[in-house]
């Protein structure tokens, strides 16, 4: 965060710092720190750090009891960081959390997001060079690297940005980075790879989104500000832009201005001040020097684009605020009958029954000759494929193949030049989902994305996608991107199938299906006080069941997820048909066990199931079509769902399973939004 011309107080730099993180806390939460310009008359020439173990609030409270701080001083220009850690490497501690230092004078302090897979190489050359290390992360390496830099410059001048360079060449893994030093005072320098990073501006002034212009292999000169728009220029600045309308020009109108920049990995951590953002490309390095902002590459690649467009975010504060409800994660799955519309909105046309993904439009051609679909993601979002691959193997009559990211790499999976890979992401950082892009785009298959976030490394990274538009998802355990991303394959499948004259009749039942839709859901989110009562009963278990088979077997996989990581009560999804293969053994009747029965294909097999449990004294609560007394009389209970197209009854039955889970966890007195050891957006492998 970088304040220009505006004088604040040293309370509102805090505040501004700790503000940010708690927007970002869902991303990472035990432990949290920030670092500051010192208190002294030349602020700018100390640096003081403050760490803590636990949530943001901690860290507040931690800097509130510090008598030593004039909180009233005010500041013309002052770069503060901050940062909330999710341990990857050492216990969540104050010393092992950012910002880390170089040493005991904190002449260079850092903060990263990512991992360094090379750390115990640097570090080991780094203690025999003398440099003591205090904690057990992998992102020390970093402060003490770009000390040795810089103790080591011999008579050379060297910028703030070039010593940043040179440490991240010798950087392995994924990182976004913000520098901040004592020997290069209110200057901020940043940088990326693998790992995201964003700007924000904010002006007095509104913001031309017009591009950047961006200066390569530079780092001392250069004039890399935003371009402002004449009309939101005073008519002198009109004036002197007229006249001379050179960069001149622009640098004194940009002197005249009082800019903020806000540097985050997140647009959520910003939203408040400014919706104007950069997003930072990897190898780019900004640096924020006297109330400006300077972009350049380390390597500028032949053809490559020589702009950053300043981009307006659609989100607003109030999307990412709890409103009424007692967590994120209950007003995201009570938003599901509005967000699979945002889904479907503009894309489909229900006069002409047509669908037009226009991010994928340049590239049907080229999906409709491919050898297979590969669907591939992580958790939630490879239950997406799952649940979607049946009709998509039916619309589309092409083999699909739906692989956990993780482990389609840790095969080495063939992937050829005639494959499209589907990466499936809520986050579009996750980063075994992008490094099976990255895997895939090397063989030369044609990359899809379906996120939800854009500007995001998945969504930038791809050949063509899709936006699932389901607005921010704050909640950990994910909901709504689900019936998104659920909602965007279908589609998918019925553009690939249009010129299908066979498919005609199943495309317009589907269609006509998505329509109703957010009614259907509006009558399965009726039914909360029944699925509260339910989760009364249930929630001092230790284990829970979810079995279902053919297009509810996702919903099993899906439910059973969203059980164990908000409640940690022990649950699985079980596939019906494997059944007898196993897991009839769990079977008493003490053993919970919900299980689905919908009238559908599989139906009678289901039933069958059912009389296997009820044979062996199992009670279930079964979730199933209205009006079926034959499910209902072997019931222990029902929770009786409206009935849609056998592909879409899946985005119906997930929900009772959402609401279960959200209800066992507050029950059971856990923090929803928060789960203990898991984090929102899982930037390492
Ligand atoms: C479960 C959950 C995770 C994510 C997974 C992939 O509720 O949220 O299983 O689905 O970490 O994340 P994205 O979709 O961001 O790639």
């Amino acid at each position: 965060y970088l304040n220009y011309r505006v004088p604040r107080t040293r309370r509102d730099i805090f505040q501004t710092l700790i503000k940010g993180l708690q927007r970002l806390e869902y991303r990472g939460y035990d432990s949290a720190g920030v670092a500051v310009d010192g208190s002294g008359k030349d602020h700018a020439a100390s640096i003081s750090l403050y760490k803590k173990t636990g949530k943001v609030k901690a860290l507040d409270e931690e800097i509130y009891k510090n008598n030593g701080i004039d909180f009233e001083a005010e500041l013309d220009t002052h770069f503060g960081i901050a940062h909330t850690r999710w341990a990857t490497h050492g216990e969540p501690s104050p010393v092992n959390s950012h910002p880390h230092r170089s040493d005991k004078n904190n002449e260079f302090v850092v903060i990263h997001n990512g991992i360094i897979t090379n750390y115990k190489e640097l570090r080991k050359y780094l203690v025999s060079k003398g440099y003591e290390f205090e904690s057990e992360t992998d992102t020390e390496v970093i402060p003490k690297l770009i000390k040795y830099l810089y103790d080591n410059r011999e008579n050379e001048y060297v910028s703030f940005s070039t010593l940043v360079e040179r440490v991240i060449k010798q950087l392995e893994g994924a990182f976004a980075l913000v520098f901040k030093s004592i020997h290069f005072p209110g200057e901020a320098v940043a940088t990326r790879r693998g790992s995201p990073l964003l700007i924000g501006v904010r002006c007095q002034y509104e913001l031309s989104t017009e591009q950047i212009p961006v200066q390569y292999n530079c780092g001392k000169s250069g004039s890399l500000h935003p371009f402002f728009s004449n009309q939101c220029c005073s008519l002198e600045e009109k004036n002197l832009l007229n006249r001379r309308g050179s960069t001149n020009a622009l640098h004194s109108v940009h002197d005249r201005l009082a800019v903020e920049f806000y540097l985050a990995s997140d647009a959520s951590a910003i939203i408040e001040h400014t919706n104007k953002v950069i997003y930072l490309e990897d190898d780019d390095v900004a640096v924020v020097m006297e109330g400006k902002l300077y972009v350049h590459r380390i390597k500028r690649k032949a053809g490559e684009d020589p702009v950053r467009v300043i981009q307006t975010l659609q989100m607003e504060l109030q999307q990412i605020m709890k409103g009424n409800f007692k967590a994120f994660m209950q007003k995201e799955i009570f938003e599901q009958p509005e967000s699979v519309v945002n889904t479907m909105r503009g894309r489909i046309c229900f006069d002409s029954n047509t669908v037009i993904l226009g991010g994928l439009s340049d590239h049907l051609k080229e999906i409709k000759r491919c050898r297979r679909l590969i669907l591939i993601g992580c958790g939630t979002s490879y239950h997406a494929g799952v649940a979607t691959r049946q009709i998509l193997e039916e619309l589309t009559e092409l083999p699909v193949m739906i692989e956990l990211a993780s482990d389609f790499l840790d095969r080495i999976t063939p992937v050829f030049r005639d494959d499209v890979c589907f990466f499936i992401s809520q986050s579009g950082e996750t980063a075994d989902t992008l490094m099976a892009l990255r895997y895939c785009k090397q063989r030369g298959a044609l990359t899809v994305g379906v996120t939800n976030t854009v500007g995001s490394s998945i969504c930038r990274e791809t050949d063509c996608g899709v936006h699932i538009n389901a607005g921010p998802e704050v909640g950990v355990a994910s909901t709504k991107a689900y019936t998104s991303q659920f909602v965007s394959l279908i589609m998918f499948a019925l553009m690939l199938s249009e010129d299908r004259l066979s498919m005609q009749q199943r495309r317009l039942e589907i269609i006509n299906g998505l329509k109703k839709l957010p009614e259907l859901i509006k009558e399965v989110l009726a039914l909360d006080d029944q699925i509260k009562s339910i989760a009364d009963e249930l929630h001092h278990q230790r284990s829970l069941l979810v079995m279902g088979r053919g297009y509810n077997y996702a919903t099993c996989l899906e439910g059973a997820l969203k059980i164990k990581e908000i409640t940690y009560m022990h649950s699985e999804g079980i596939m019906a048909g494997e059944l007898k293969h196993g897991p009839l053994a769990l079977i008493d009747k003490h053993m919970p066990v919900i299980m689905i029965i919908m009238r559908d294909a599989c139906y009678k097999k289901c039933h069958n199931a059912l009389q296997q449990i009820t044979a062996r004294q199992g009670r279930p609560i079964i979730l199933c079509c209205q009006d079926d007394p034959e499910i209902s009389k072997m019931a222990y209970k029902t929770i009786e769902l409206p009935q849609t197209v056998d592909c879409l009854q899946g985005i119906l039955s997930v929900i009772p399973l959402q609401l279960i889970s959200f209800h066992l966890a507050v029950l059971r007195g856990y923090d929803v939004d928060c789960p203990r050891n898991l984090a929102k957006s899982v930037t390492v492998e």
